[in-house]
């Protein structure tokens, strides 16, 4: 009777606290407290980069891996390792060649004084502090001999995705890591042998705090009933076309732009043509579509120059992956 109105208790005590996680589109129907338990551990799963030391029970490694094996896999082939990896001095190493790596990156970009190149080591040493700051680390492999080796890209992530709703049930984080923690390093500080792929690296672990959830579009961006109708329910990819503009306009955006401390886009102009590039990266040409607006050929981003009353030049806002830089001219 008692363990009865306990059990009811806590229903309506998880369901107070997940209902405001519920989208509108979900109030009308009903489901049972399971369910919506269930969705929330969905819903309420968060990538995580920063971690309390607590140990991790092994009893809990095992069932969240148990439950990422029985994710499905083409021809059922199941062709997975879980590397579980706990040993601090072996993680202190992944994280010591991350740094590394990272700081040969910045050194080599030639584009940092030696001011602006401690900021950024800083930085670097700080992220890969909390990065690897997990008790426990998962690395998700699959093997490139099994049958189907062409299914593995299906196989791997969908058993990454198990894992991680399946730690979320038990409280701990996780982060699907691709090149936050380079691919050859792992390999390489692991050992682990060829014939395996890594698919992600994921911590495992007691959130130092659970992030908010970063912005995600609403459901009907995702949703097509039934066909596919032009600015309905998708709209044409737009093919940029660029213009030719007055090498006098273009000069007026040369210069550099600072994102952050120790982050900038440096702008060039070099036989009427301008070019950008961003600290730490490749100097690629940049093409016009209006005056003031911009696009990289090479890569999906895109540039527009700001300027003030008087047609001052004064920032830029770079678009890419979704997001709105701003960045203040410096030079
Ligand atoms: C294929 C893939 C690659 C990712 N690689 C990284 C990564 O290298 N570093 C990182 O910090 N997060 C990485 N993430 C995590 C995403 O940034 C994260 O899922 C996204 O921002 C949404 O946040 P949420 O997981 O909290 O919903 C990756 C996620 C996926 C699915």
């Amino acid at each position: 009777m008692i363990k009865q109105f306990v059990r009811i208790f806590s229903t309506i005590i998880l369901l107070l606290i997940f209902s405001g996680n519920v989208g509108a589109e979900d109030q009308k129907a009903s489901y049972t407290s399971e369910q919506e338990y269930l969705f929330n551990i969905f819903t309420s799963r968060r990538s995580v980069r920063a971690y309390k030391p607590d140990a991790i029970p092994d009893e809990h490694i095992k069932k969240i891996l148990d439950i990422a094996r029985s994710a499905p896999t083409s021809g059922n082939q199941q062709p997975w390792k879980f590397l579980v990896v706990k040993n601090r001095k072996k993680l202190d190493e992944l994280k010591n060649a991350c740094i590394d790596r990272s700081l040969t990156r910045a050194r080599m970009s030639g584009t940092l004084n030696e001011e602006q190149f401690k900021t950024r080591e800083k930085s670097i040493r700080d992220y890969y502090e909390k990065t690897l700051s997990a008790p426990v680390y998962i690395v998700v492999l699959v093997n490139k001999q099994c049958k189907y080796p062409a299914y593995t890209k299906h196989d791997g992530p969908l058993a990454a995705g198990y894992l991680m709703i399946a730690a979320r049930s038990l409280g701990y984080g996780t982060v699907y890591y691709t090149d936050s923690i380079p691919e050859d390093l792992t390999m390489k500080v692991f050992n682990i042998p060829e014939q395996f792929e890594r698919i992600c690296i994921t911590p495992l672990g007691i959130p130092e705090t659970w992030p908010k959830s970063p912005q995600k579009k609403a459901l009907g961006e995702f949703v097509v009933m039934e066909k596919f109708v032009k600015g309905v329910n998708y709209s044409e990819a737009k093919i940029r076309k660029a213009i030719q503009l007055d090498a006098k306009i273009l000069e007026t955006y040369t210069g550099k732009y600072e994102f952050q401390p120790g982050f900038a886009l440096t702008v060039s102009l070099e036989s009427g043509r301008l070019f950008a590039q961003a600290t730490g990266q490749q100097k690629l040409e940049i093409f016009a579509e209006s005056e003031t607006d911009f696009f990289w050929k090479v890569v999906d981003a895109q540039i527009n120059f700001n300027k003030d009353k008087t047609g001052k030049v004064i920032g830029l806002t770079l678009h890419q992956g979704g997001r709105d830089m701003p960045a203040k001219k410096t030079e």
